[in-house]
């Protein structure tokens, strides 16, 4: 009696995927060439994709570098103190990834220093979602899995031509790719699906005539390619707006630290308003202020900020609010990003 198989058969799509990795593979500080037989540093993989969650590869080299010089292991970076980590986490926003990054890190090490070899383990530490468990199975464990991002996510929804958006896209595109991971290179196949994404299956303009996959790819068959995936309306952002004030003396500016719920919690910050003034334009003592001109603008997951800077230089630092922290006004690397847009500006109002 024939038996039924569960998992629909290969399509064969990892030979010629691999195939044009080999030739095709973007060198990047986190990967070894294809084909390598050493597996890469499970550490090195976990913290180039949670900063790839956060940022763009290009934009992701630099801190990527800088973390590696200064944490080189996992213990290493457990033991490191929170404060360094966040202030050099600045510039990759959203900085729940960057606590979730040093819990998980000290989960490693207190479990004795190795990352869990499954999916299913390195799921249930601090911060790895489907994404990141996935791809650390599949890139340093060699795991027969495949961790879906927005290019593979792409790649798959115009290959299967799938109708589905958002977290069910995903779902879909895992289901329809995954019978195609080979057992000996999941993590070149994860990978060379996310080149392709990259570089040939691209939002716009995708370049078919360079893709292995053309011949077997629906969308393009329908021609079609560019309108997959379907893109879903974005919902307009509120704005909320506020002010923030650069208070200057004697080379230091006056910084506080944010409460420990809530947005950009616990970091350091320009002191200012609530972002849900009513009145954007508020002072906290009478002085010799200046506005600039135009508000400073930040994009959050949830909202646009528009902050109102004003700016003011004094002989003798004043104690206008509680807590503040009196921090030298060239060494401000470590705000988060929003603040030192706001700092740029002021600095330059209480020079003028
Ligand atoms: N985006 C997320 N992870 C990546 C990786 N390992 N290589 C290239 N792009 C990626």
């Amino acid at each position: 009696m024939p038996v039924e198989s569960e998992a629909p058969a290969p399509l064969g799509l990892a030979a010629p995927l691999l195939a044009w990795y080999d030739r095709n593979a973007r060198d990047l500080p986190w990967r070894l060439p294809p084909g390598t037989p050493a597996v890469p540093d499970p550490y090195r993989v976990w913290l180039a994709e949670v900063m790839l969650q956060q940022t763009t590869v290009e934009a992701a080299r630099e801190p990527y570098a800088r973390f590696l010089a200064r944490w080189p292991t996992v213990a290493a970076l457990a033991a490191a103190d929170d404060a360094e980590v966040m202030a050099a986490w600045a510039g990759l926003g959203y900085y729940a990834r960057a606590r979730n990054l040093l819990r998980c890190a000290r989960t490693v090490a207190a479990a004795g220093g190795a990352f869990p070899r499954s999916e299913g383990e390195l799921r249930r530490l601090p911060g790895l979602g489907p994404y990141t468990a996935a791809a650390v199975a599949a890139l340093a464990f060699g795991a027969r899995t495949l961790p879906v991002d927005a290019n593979v996510a792409r790649v798959g929804a115009r290959l299967f031509a799938l109708q589905p958006e958002g977290p069910a896209l995903l779902r879909a595109v895992g289901e329809r790719l995954r019978p195609e991971v080979p057992a000996d290179r999941a993590g070149d196949f994860a990978q060379a699906l996310m080149d392709l994404g990259a570089v040939v299956c691209r939002p716009r303009a995708p370049d078919c005539p360079r893709c292995p996959l053309a011949a077997r790819c629906h969308a393009r068959a329908l021609g079609l390619a560019e309108a997959f995936p379907r893109r879903t309306p974005r919902r307009a952002r509120p704005t909320r707006r506020g002010s923030v004030w650069w208070v200057e003396a004697d080379g230091r500016v006056a910084l506080v630290r944010r409460p420990p719920r809530g947005l950009l919690a616990g970091m350091l910050a320009l002191p200012g308003t609530g972002w849900s003034a009513e009145q954007p334009r508020a002072l906290p003592f009478p002085g010799d202020w200046r506005w600039a001109a135009e508000p400073v603008r930040h994009g959050f997951t949830h909202f646009d900020l528009v902050l109102e800077v004003a700016g003011i230089r004094l002989a003798v630092p004043p104690a206008f609010a509680e807590g503040l922290i009196w921090t030298s006004r060239d060494s401000l690397a470590g705000l988060p990003t929003v603040f030192r847009k706001a700092a740029a500006v002021g600095r330059e109002l209480a020079r003028a």
